[in-house]
């Protein structure tokens, strides 16, 4: 029997899923990407080598892996094409390695345009999107106009339907922002040009990952952005666009629920979050910029400053319901290492009244009290660690605070960016 394994955040992205991935990427045939797009910014390390990968899974940077761009992912095509250049330029090839789904929906310039003029729209309320195109791609997916990658195969009906659409995307844009029209037909051929780079890659994902299954090859699903990003369950309305916790794995790739064998969730050891929305733990002033400095906490696509503040208990809990989790990785636990003492949110307080779980309303959260429990903190090198004994005892007592608290097992911890830079608590989630 195959073993397949969800790899999913569990705060709001940026928990460092690409150092994950790529360090349990060794006990898998294929990691296959199931959601969002350009948006992600999974940082990896090998060697001297830096890859900042967003659309291709990070699968792609090991030799010997095949990547696969399931049809729940959103694909500028351009960013693509540049992606595997850049990659290429390093010495990575992707060829024959490389799977995208001919169903996935794509991004075109009109939904780039479309989300800049919205966000500024909105002023103060604004997301704070990556400026990707990823919501307006989504929403004319759902609202069943989206162009798919299936679509480019066929250049005179491509170049019909995109005429269409941006015609149509010119009216309200005019309308809606004064926004200048842009060239359907210039657009349109641009965009076929871009495919060339693109058609050899394309494939039917779900046959392949299921026969590769039934042939008993092991697929490692690497979930972007994270659970409190996630449309269905995050912060509503300060979410992406797509279905990022563990769910979203089946239905953007094509994939049946019982041949996921196991979730692992990805958590810093304490918390950030980029662009608007609410942070209970977020730790304003010196607090937060002691960690940002020392985590080097600036988005890997946008370069924007992350917002840090400390370990969520209840937002870790809800991410062990939503997403059903196995065990959870702790990463970054060597930013915490200079500090005397560790502060963690237990749990909340709204209006007189204390609990763990995580709220369904925006109000309530940005009302909310959290209560915290102060643990000592370790005052040694963590970085770098490969084994248990490399951990002080107060680090030791950390991770078992947190297993404790949020209710299941401590699989691995991160003491570094390289995929070596990892200590092992229980391996069995990823090697039955
Ligand atoms: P992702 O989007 O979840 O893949 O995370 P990002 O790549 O956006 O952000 C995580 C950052 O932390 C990257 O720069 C990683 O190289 C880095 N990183 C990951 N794990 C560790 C760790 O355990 N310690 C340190 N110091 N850096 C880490
Ligand atoms: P990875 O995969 C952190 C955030 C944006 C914004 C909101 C909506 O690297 O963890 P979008 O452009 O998706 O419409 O923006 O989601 N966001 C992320 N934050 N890590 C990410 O990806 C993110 N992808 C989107 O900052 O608040
Ligand atoms: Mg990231």
């Amino acid at each position: 029997m195959s073993t397949n394994v969800v790899v999913v955040g569990v705060q709001w992205g940026d928990e460092g899923k690409g150092k994950v991935v790529d360090a349990l990427a060794e006990h898998f045939d294929i990691v296959a990407r199931y959601q969002g797009g350009a948006n992600a910014g999974h940082t990896v390390l090998v060697g001297t080598k830096k890859y900042v990968l967003q659309l291709l899974p990070t699968g792609i940077v090991r030799p010997d892996k095949t990547a696969v761009i399931g049809n729940g992912v959103v694909v500028d095509p351009e960013a693509l094409r540049q992606e595997i250049r850049r990659l290429e330029e390093a010495g990575t090839s992707v060829d024959r390695r490389l799977k995208v789904s001919d169903r996935a929906h794509l991004i075109l310039p009109y939904h780039r345009a479309h989300e800049l003029a919205a966000e500024s729209a909105r002023g103060a309320g604004k997301i704070g999107t990556t400026a990707k195109g990823i919501g307006p791609a989504y929403e004319d997916k759902a609202g069943r106009r989206g162009l798919r990658a299936c679509d480019l195969s066929d250049p005179a009906k491509f170049r019909e339907k995109c005429m269409a659409i941006v015609e149509e995307k010119n009216r309200i844009d005019a309308a809606l922002f004064g926004a200048p029209p842009l060239n359907a037909r210039e657009l349109a051929d641009q965009y076929l040009q871009v495919a060339e780079g693109i058609l050899p890659y394309l494939a039917d994902v779900s046959v392949y990952l299921n026969a590769e299954m039934d042939r008993g090859k092991r697929v490692l699903f690497e979930g972007a952005q994270g659970t409190l990003l996630d449309l269905d369950h995050g912060t509503y309305p300060f979410v992406t666009s797509s279905s990022s916790a563990a769910g979203g794995a089946c239905a953007g790739t094509g994939v049946g629920p019982t041949r996921i064998n196991s979730v692992i969730g990805v958590s810093k050891a304490y918390a950030t979050r980029v662009g608007s929305g609410p942070f209970p733990t977020e730790a304003l002033g010196e607090e937060g910029e002691k960690i940002r400095e020392r985590g080097g906490e600036y988005g890997a696509v946008t370069g924007r400053p992350r917002r840090c503040g400390w370990f969520d208990v209840p937002v870790a809990r809800y991410g062990v319901r939503i997403n059903h989790l196995d065990a959870i990785i702790i990463t970054k636990l060597d930013i915490l290492d200079p500090l005397a003492e560790i502060p963690v949110g237990v749990e909340y307080e709204y209006k007189g009244k204390r609990f763990k779980d995580f709220p369904p309303e925006i109000e309530s959260l940005e009302l909310m009290k959290v209560h915290y429990r102060t643990v000592p903190g370790w005052q040694k090198h963590t970085y770098g660690a490969r084994e248990l004994s490399q951990l002080p005892p107060c680090a030791q007592d950390y991770l078992k605070f947190l297993a404790d608290q949020v209710g299941v097992k401590v699989a691995m911890v991160s003491t570094g960016p390289e995929r070596e830079q990892s200590v092992w608590l229980d391996k069995s989630v990823i090697c039955p």
